[in-house]
């Protein structure tokens, strides 16, 4: 053989291991299981937080913000004295609530003032057991506040977090929509927008029984009359026989896309959102049915909501029939099968007594992190928590590769 002939046998191979190698990607690439994870948008971080872990906060004042007095207020300074560096207001605190000598349960709640340096203020509304199964316990951690945490008190908690807040550089006029104690990030919002853009205009729904159970009544009044951009409108789903319409309350009925329409004139709104899991179900994509953009629709709930909108993630939730998924839950040394009708990861585990930590249980606090060993997971709608890379919040999650690993 000529050197020019093993040359060119030489170069020949060479180009078909490239061909190859690159055939080998593209193949890869095109069959590789893509999962449909939604990352939050990279702000609040727990980099940026204000404190790492839990702080001491020592009950300053107690107040009740309705006529009920279901819904108490909770004034918290630092026990370390330090001043508060500013929240975005919207966001929520994560508390450590020691209900029994033997349980401590972790909940969530909104900032209900605009930001001050020396306190925060927290409003709790005393979950009762639900109508159609009175015998159950009644909530565990609103309980508690109301009844044993008194002035003086210290609490722990975690820094001011969340993806739900005022954006101030917007100047369209906001419209801020509170279902029941969903109100609380809405005072927030709507004290700190005063403060900050006095000028901008606000409308405040506020869905809510009635009178009795109408919080911030006197404040939103006087705002209302005082400002002139601030704009009222309180619907009463079951006025008492001496609550007065045009006085107490505006409309009867519900906060939905009728009322709105009917209200609000005419021009682009920037809309913020917080009520029970059957408001937000109904009313955000009613609104994006209405034409709303989605960068201009802002929602939280306080608990598991499946809010859909066109396009989002959870449109792709895999149906009933959707393959059989085995998690290994690595710490427990057991490998069990999920199937999509056995919900969140969290779900899961609990159904089958594998512990895990819990919160919010909506991928607000963080409390379920959970590091994945080894597959991938989904969320229907990016959690407000960013989470360390390679780990999870089994709240929202659910699994979205053939095999999945969990340590827990
Ligand atoms: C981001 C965020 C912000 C929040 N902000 C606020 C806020 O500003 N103000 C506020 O008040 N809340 C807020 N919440 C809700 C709050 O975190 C708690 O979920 C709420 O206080 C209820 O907690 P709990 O421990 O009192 O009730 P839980 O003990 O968690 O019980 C909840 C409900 O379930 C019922 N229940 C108990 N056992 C059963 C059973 N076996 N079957 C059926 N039902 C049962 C209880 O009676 C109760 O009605 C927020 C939540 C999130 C995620
Ligand atoms: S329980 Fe709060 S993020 Fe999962």
């Amino acid at each position: 053989m000529t050197a020019a002939q093993l040359l060119t046998y030489i170069s020949a191979a060479v180009l078909l291991q490239v061909l190859l190698a690159a055939a080998v990607t593209l193949w890869k690439r095109k069959n590789a299981v893509v999962p449909t994870r939604v990352d939050a948008p990279p702000v609040a971080t727990k980099a940026d937080s204000a404190w790492p872990g839990w702080r001491d906060f020592r009950v300053a004042r107690r107040a009740w913000e309705d006529a009920n007095q279901s819904q108490c207020s909770f004034y918290l300074e630092p026990v370390d004295g330090a001043a508060l560096k500013p929240f975005k207001p919207g966001q929520f605190l994560t508390f450590s609530l020691p209900v029994s000598p033997q349980t401590t349960v972790t909940r969530c709640y909104s900032l209900s003032d605009a930001p001050h340096p020396q306190h925060f203020r927290i409003t709790v509304k005393r979950a009762i057991a639900p109508d159609q199964t009175p015998a159950v316990a009644p909530g565990v951690a609103s309980n508690y506040l109301h009844d044993h945490v008194q002035v003086g008190d210290v609490l722990q908690v975690r820094a001011p977090s969340g993806h739900f807040f005022l954006h101030a550089d917007d100047p369209a006029p906001a419209v801020l929509i509170g279902g029941g104690i969903g109100i609380t990030p809405m005072m927030s919002m709507l004290l700190w927008s005063l403060q900050t853009h006095p000028s901008r205009v606000l409308h405040l729904f506020y869905g809510v029984r009635n009178r009795a159970d109408h919080a911030y009544k006197a404040t939103l009044e006087n705002l209302a009359q005082r400002q002139a951009n601030v704009h009222l409108h309180v619907v009463y789903s079951r006025p008492g026989p001496a609550d007065a319409s045009g006085q107490d309350f505006q409309h009867t009925g519900h906060v939905d896309i009728h009322r709105i329409r009917q209200t609000l004139p005419h021009g682009r709104h920037v809309f913020y959102i917080c009520g029970s899991a059957p408001m937000m179900e109904n009313l955000v994509p009613a609104l994006a049915d209405w034409g709303v953009q989605r960068s201009d629709l802002h929602f939280e709930a306080f608990g598991p909501a499946n809010v859909l909108l066109p396009g989002d993630a959870a449109a792709q939730t895999p149906g009933a029939d959707a393959a059989p998924v085995e998690i290994h839950f690595a710490d427990s040394g057991r490998t069990l099968e999920w199937q999509s009708s056995d919900g969140t990861l969290l779900d899961f585990a609990e159904q089958h007594g594998i512990a895990m930590a819990s919160g919010c249980r909506a991928g607000g606090c963080g409390c379920c992190e959970t590091r994945i060993t080894h597959g991938e997971v989904r969320y229907d709608h990016a959690p407000d928590y960013d989470t360390a890379p390679g780990h999870c919040l089994p709240c929202v999650a659910r699994p979205a590769s053939a095999s999945l690993g969990l340590s827990a």
